[in-house]
């Protein structure tokens, strides 16, 4: 049985951390994600990853999946995807927020 029987939602999910996250609650089980970030190309492609990877686990069948471009840095897109995602799924249980850029590397490249 899976730890993670509820709704998960990640931002920054379409490369990196919030990516490892979003597939790494497909592999655990969880069978309804909401993924959200600027990237729609990347979006899609932890999407398809995410498939894979429900497949190749314990925990078989495809999972539902929410997937919406949100600035984050925007209110009123944040309170947007909130809304879409609990009209979708009906409630959210657990929350990745890995959105984000590097602020030093962009401060050392301005610099450079
Ligand atoms: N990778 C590391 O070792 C590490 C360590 C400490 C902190 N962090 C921080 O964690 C965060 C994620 O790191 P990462 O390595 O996964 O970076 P990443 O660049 O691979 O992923 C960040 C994601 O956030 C998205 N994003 C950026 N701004 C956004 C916005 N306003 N709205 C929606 N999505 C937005 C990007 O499109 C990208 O897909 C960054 O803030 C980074 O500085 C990373």
């Amino acid at each position: 049985m899976s730890l993670y029987r509820g709704v998960a939602l990640i931002t920054g999910a379409a490369s990196g951390i919030g990516q490892a996250t979003a597939v790494s609650f497909a592999r655990e089980g969880c069978k309804q994600i909401a993924i959200t970030d600027l990237d729609e190309a990347g979006l899609d492609e932890t999407a398809k990853l995410i498939q894979d990877a429900a497949k190749d686990a314990a925990h078989q069948g495809d999972v539902l999946i929410h997937q919406e471009r949100t600035n984050v840095a925007a209110e009123d897109e944040v309170s947007g995807l909130l809304d879409a995602v609990v009209e979708h799924f009906g409630r959210i249980d657990y929350a990745a927020n890995c959105a984000g850029r590097d602020r030093t590397l962009n401060v050392v490249m301005k610099q450079g």
